[in-house]
Formats: structure tokens, sequence, C-alpha cells
């Protein structure tokens, strides 16, 4: 698969190697794979160099070992309030807590990844920065912070540690096929998020009934002639376009012309082609609000830059869309030039794919619901599940990448599964039980579905039905919460199936959880402690010590957004 030589579930004890006098480990911390990558293509460039390192994930990492670490290059990614990627958890508990070593042999640096639009920008990075100074560490070079269009700055840090690194002295001399030396671990893949390969669409139909609440939507790409190879769990990138009528709402609010010319990267476009394809347009963020605060007269806008007004100034973002700024604080005379400069580059956006490559080859499905909201009056619509609900035909094409997973990964034998999800949180288990199917595999599975009503919103019913029939399903629990009076959620499901559930914990079955990271990942969360508390008769403490461990042994794996 593509993650392969990616994992390294024991990492080697670091050790002075050929080109380096020092011991050098990356460590990464990784939810959907960017940090993984951005830490293979630093141990490629450290390789490149005649150095050795060891690549290590911290979701496999034994913190113990930083006592032992000399170089120790961090990369780790942020997610909701500040808190670090969910498989790094661990690491950063033992880290920040108070049985950590000292670490006044460690040399260290930190590129922290995060997204500019949160309050807690990059504080997983941050956190790890502080916490290692506090240690003891010694800063090898001061933290970068990334957004999401990370790629610059990471290359940045990447060229300007291994120049530092490089340039030390050596006690030993280069040894260009050092044994145990990381040499291009990882074959070249032609399709990446750099370069995207333009996929057709060849399905994209509502796969709710009539009179739902929702609108998810079944969409099948064809990855024919891209070689792109995926496995389940992964998540398929998609690089979707805005909105032609909000970048014309958008242009006539600025009193700019779809038409004028402008440079990008040495490459000439129109300002319509940069708004519509290659810039955020919704969501602003601080960087936008500094500039937009320069150009414009208005008090309100000023005040918000005050540094005691942090609170008020993330309630404002989240609150406000470039446009609605733009139109709330009107500017005479913008730039083109300008305004684009103060955007950042339209992110490609991650699914994960409903369909194993084993049951439907050169193909990619995903399951997708509309984001639909409304804000100051206006109907708005997420960025990618808008385009592939409302602009997307059959036949069309759109750039997309896979993302590996390595976090999301059915058992290597045909150890039980139990798949939890709500909504389009389901799409990862039609992939599993296609591969399972697709592959012989004889292992048992239960799947724990919710969603607002049954009649309309029991995504791909059928499969499962016949899956069931066939033997492939063991076990179906279903909550459809707005179908009665008092809600049900698929953790009730799990507590009312408590003895079961934890006979298959027992019997060594991998958990799943898939589908909404802010309520429902720690409901079940909470629902799996109170089950093996009270089915294995234990404390809360115990039955907590229990799930920690399914976690650390890969038993319970989430994917959640
Ligand atoms: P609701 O919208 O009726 O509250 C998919 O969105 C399904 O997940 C819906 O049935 C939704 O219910 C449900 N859901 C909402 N919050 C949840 C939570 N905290 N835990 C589990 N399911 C939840």
């Amino acid at each position: 698969g593509l993650d392969a030589g990616l994992r390294q579930p024991h990492p080697l004890p670091a050790s002075p190697s050929a080109g380096n006098a020092r011991s050098l480990t990356i460590l990464y911390g990784t939810e959907t794979g960017n940090a993984a990558d951005l830490a293979r293509n630093l141990q490629s460039a450290i390789v490149d160099t005649g150095m050795t390192c060891t690549l290590a994930d911290m979701a496999d990492y034994k913190p113990r070992n930083l006592a032992q670490e000399q170089d120790l290059l961090v990369i780790v990614s942020t997610y909701g309030e500040g808190d670090p990627p969910q498989p790094a958890t661990g690491f950063f508990e033992f880290v920040e807590g108070r049985k950590a070593p000292k670490l006044d042999q460690l040399r260290f640096a930190v590129l922290a990844l995060g997204d500019s639009t949160y309050e807690f920008y990059c504080e997983a990075g941050k956190r790890l920065d502080r916490r290692f100074e506090d240690l003891g560490a010694e800063r090898l070079a001061p933290r970068v912070d990334c957004d999401v269009d990370y790629e610059e700055p990471a290359e940045a840090w990447t060229k300007a540690i291994v120049a530092q690194l490089g340039a030390e002295p050596r006690s030993l001399p280069a040894a260009a096929d050092a044994p145990g030396s990381l040499r291009n671990p990882v074959p070249p893949v032609a399709y990446d998020k750099r370069n995207p390969f333009q996929a057709t669409v060849i399905e994209n139909i509502p796969i709710v009934g009539r009179g739902s609440s929702k609108e998810t939507r079944h969409v099948e790409f064809s990855l024919a002639g891209s070689g792109l190879l995926y496995e389940p769990g992964d998540a398929l990138g998609i690089g979707a376009s805005n909105d032609p009528v909000l970048v014309a709402t958008l242009l006539e609010a600025l009193a700019l012309t779809s038409g004028a010319e402008f440079e990008l990267k040495g490459r000439h476009l129109t300002l319509g082609e940069a708004l519509t394809h290659h810039y955020e347009i919704t969501a602003a963020t601080p960087r936008f609000l500094d500039y937009w605060a320069m150009l414009s007269e208005a008090d309100a806008l000023k005040q918000l830059q005050d540094s005691d007004r942090a609170g008020e100034r993330s309630v404002f973002l989240r609150t406000h869309h470039i446009l609605d700024i733009v139109l709330r604080f009107p500017v005479r005379g913008v730039m083109a030039q300008g305004f684009v400069s103060a955007l950042r580059p339209l992110q490609p956006r991650l699914y994960s794919l409903a369909s194993s490559l084993a049951a439907a080859p050169e193909e990619a499905h995903l399951t997708v619901a509309p984001l639909r909201y409304s804000l100051h009056g206006s109907e708005r619509s997420g960025v990618a599940s808008g385009c592939l609900a409302d602009r997307v035909e059959l036949d069309t094409t759109l750039p997309v990448y896979i993302q590996s997973n390595p976090h999301f990964r059915l058992p290597g034998d045909d150890a039980p599964i139990v798949m939890i999800g709500a909504g389009t949180g389901v799409a990862p288990y039609r992939a599993f039980l296609q591969d399972r199917e697709a592959r012989g595999c004889g292992g048992k599975s239960w799947l724990f579905f919710g969603e607002r009503n049954f009649r309309t919103d029991f995504l791909y019913q059928t499969e499962w039905q016949t899956w069931l029939k066939e033997g492939r399903l063991d076990q179906i629990d279903v909550a459809f919460s707005r179908d009665r009076a008092d809600k049900v959620y698929v953790q009730h499901r799990m507590k009312e199936r408590a003895r079961d559930l934890f006979a298959w914990l027992e019997e060594g079955a991998h958990v799943y959880v898939c589908g909404d990271a802010a309520n429902l990942a720690p409901d079940v969360h909470q629902a799996l402690i109170d089950i093996v508390a009270s089915e294995a008769h234990t404390s809360h403490e115990a039955a907590e010590d229990y799930v920690r461990s399914l976690q650390a042994d890969h038993r319970y794996q989430r994917d959640v957004y």
C-alpha cells in the first residue's frame, strides 16, 4: 500500500551512526497523514546528505526512550481546541505528565501544523516546544508554525534543519551505504497532493430517500490510468472549486473584474480563475482581518486588533466569511494582487473512501453529505461538499489524490471487527466489508449505525442486508434518532448490547469509530469505558486502562472529523 515503509511499529533505539555523530530521530504525530508525509520528506532529505536517522510515529513510540534521544525533530499537527492528533494522545499525556524524564541531553526542533482559523493555532506543537524546554532540552532551531498551506514553510524548515545538522563536525566519515540507513524508503508515487490526478466522476446520486432532512450522496470516481492505490481506511483528497455565484458576488462587492490579469508564482491567471480555483474565499483568517483592518476606516475592525480582544476576534472570525467582512466594512480601490495575497490557498478536502480496490478496481467511492447553513441571512454550503452536490456532473473531472491513513486499518488477520459510525461515518465500513468479502477473509463483523430517520436515511441499507444474509456481517444495530420523541444514538445501542460487545472485545475484536469528532467520538468513548466497567465488574479507572490498552494495541481506532 501507499504507506509501505511509513510505520515502524517498533522503532529501533536511536544510535549514533554513519554520517552523524549524534543519533537523530524524527518523531511525528499525525491525524490525516500530513505530518507523516512531511516527516518522510525530512527523512529523505537527511538521508540524502549521508546522515542516518530513525523515523517514528508518536502512536508507536515509547516516550520513555526520550531520555536516550540526542537530536529529535518533531512534526505534529493540532486538532480541535489545541489538541494533539488522536493517535499521539498517549505520547502527550506522558510528556506533559509528572513522570516525564529530564531531557538535559536532548536537542530538538518542532514543526507545528495547524489551521489559523482556529483560536488554538498550532497549539500541540507549541505545547511540545515549551515542554521540551522546561524539561531541560536545548532548541536546535526556533519552532515554525504552519497554516493549512504548510508546504512552503515546511520545506524551508526542513532545508534549514538539514543544512544546520549537515554543517556540524562529524566524528565519523559519511558512509554511502551504511547498513541500516534508510535510503529512499518509499517508492515514487506519480500522483499526490501536489500533483493530483484528474479523476472522472462516474456516479453522483443521492442515497437518501425522498423527504429526507439530509442530502447525502454516493459519488464514484474512476482512477483508471492513474496507478493510484489505496487501502480501506484511506481517504481521497479532492481539489474542489468555489461556487461561481459566490465568486461573482465577491468581485462585485470589491468592484473588481473577473478578467483582471494577475500573477501567481510566475503564472498568469485571471482574478476570476484565482478566486474560483486557487484561494479560500469563505472562512476568514486573522491574516485577512489584519489586511482588511489596514484598508478600512472602521473603528470596529481596528478595535478587534487589540491584543486583549482575542476571544471577541475569534467569535467574529467564526461568524464572518470574507464576503461578510467585505460587505459590512466596504473599502474603495482594493487592488487585485493585494487582496489575493491576503487569502490562503484553497486546500483540498478529505473524504473517507467507501470502497475497496479489491471489490471495485480503479474506482474510488465516497459518501458525501453537503454541509449547508445560513449566515447573515444567506444560505452557505461547504466548498467541496457543495461542489460535489451542486456543480459536478457525470464525466467531468476533479483533481484527486490518496491520503493514506495508517491509523484506521483492518486487522492483519481475521480478528472480529466492531464498526461504529453515524451518518457519512459509515463510509469506511462499506470499504472494510467489501475488502473482507473480496479477499475471502472469514473474520466476524458487527456494525453500529446511526442516522436520523429509518425510512429515508439508512445509508447503503440493501448492501448491509445482503452482507447480513450471506453471513459476511454478523450483527447490525441501528439507532435512528429522529423517528421517536426520545433520542437514541449508537452509544445507547452499544450499551444495550454491552454483554456481547464485551465478549467480542475479550475475543480480540478491533473497534472502529468514524464520524463526528465533537460529540459522537467522546460519547462513544465514554460508552466503551462504561461497558467495560460494568461487564468486567471493575472500577472506572481499570476500565479506562483497559480501553487505553486497546488503543495502544491498535485495536481501537478512530477516524473522526
Ligand atoms: P441527531 O441529529 O438526531 O441529534 C448522524 O448525524 C446521526 O448522529 C444522527 O442520528 C444524529 O442525531 C446522531 N448524533 C448526534 N449527536 C450524537 C452523539 N453525540 N453521539 C452519537 N450520535 C449522535
